[in-house]
């Protein structure tokens, strides 16, 4: 949710690996609940609830955007309506994170070329609702979307090293740190670094609650 993707290389189309493991389907089933948690599409109405957290300078530090400025909630929402399927390259699934009634939050997973199974993901939590791990679940229930549903290969992220409670979200979710850019981006008035994380397929199904798999 940082930059413009510098991973996802296309797959080799002489290859069997990429789009053979199943037939995938391009949409998850909607809404998604979690324990706590409902993920579902954006749709009008939310524009306060996502002023509330995407108008913040603190919110938006490490992310590409700035502080929304309220006349722009409406066009933001109105963007994200049904932007529920992956059925093309660079396609995006951008779903609200629904707390007790409220938007709290949003996530993205954002296809590279779907010929190569791979996929960025993204957070951004409302602060008042921050160290409950409900992003972590939410990006969880994300992950169970894009390997599961999706049938993805490869799940990463991007972040500045100093966005330190993305990073530890990433190392919740199991994700390996791959990479760290050096100054590799011109960020808000300064060189900045990028940090990619990633998990692979393997080792989400590996590691999914027992109860969670198939046979079970
Ligand atoms: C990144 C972001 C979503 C992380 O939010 P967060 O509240 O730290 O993450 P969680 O909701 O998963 O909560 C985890 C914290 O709650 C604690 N916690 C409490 N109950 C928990 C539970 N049941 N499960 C997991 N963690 C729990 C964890 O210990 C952790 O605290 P710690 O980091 O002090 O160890 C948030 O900082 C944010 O929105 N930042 C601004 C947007 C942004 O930068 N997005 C990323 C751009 S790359």
């Amino acid at each position: 949710m940082r930059s413009p993707a510098p991973q996802s290389p296309g797959a080799d189309p002489t290859g069997a690996e990429p789009a053979t493991r199943q037939q995938a389907s391009t949409g998850p089933t909607l809404p998604r609940r979690t324990g706590r948690l409902v993920l579902r599409p954006f749709r009008h109405g939310d524009e306060t609830d996502v002023l509330a957290y995407r108008g913040r300078a603190d919110v938006v530090r490490y992310m590409l955007t700035d502080p929304m400025p309220a006349d722009i909630a409406e066009a933001f929402v109105q963007e994200r309506l049904g932007t529920t399927r992956i059925a093309q390259d660079h396609d995006r699934i951008v779903l609200a994170v629904e707390y007790d009634g409220r938007v709290i939050g949003d996530v993205l997973l954002m296809a590279g070329e779907l010929a190569s199974r791979q996929a960025e993901i993204g957070w951004v939590l409302n602060p008042d609702f921050h160290g409950q791990g409900l992003a972590t679940e939410a990006a969880r229930e994300l992950l169970a979307v894009a390997f599961g549903d999706l049938d993805m290969h490869r799940v990463w992220a991007q972040l500045d090293p100093r966005n330190v409670a993305s990073a530890r979200l990433c190392e919740r979710l199991g994700m390996r740190k791959e990479a760290h850019f050096r100054q590799d981006l011109w960020f808000k008035g300064e060189w900045s670094d990028t940090a990619v994380y990633a998990l692979l397929a393997d080792d989400w199904h590996a590691n999914r609650p027992l109860s969670a798999r198939p046979g079970t």
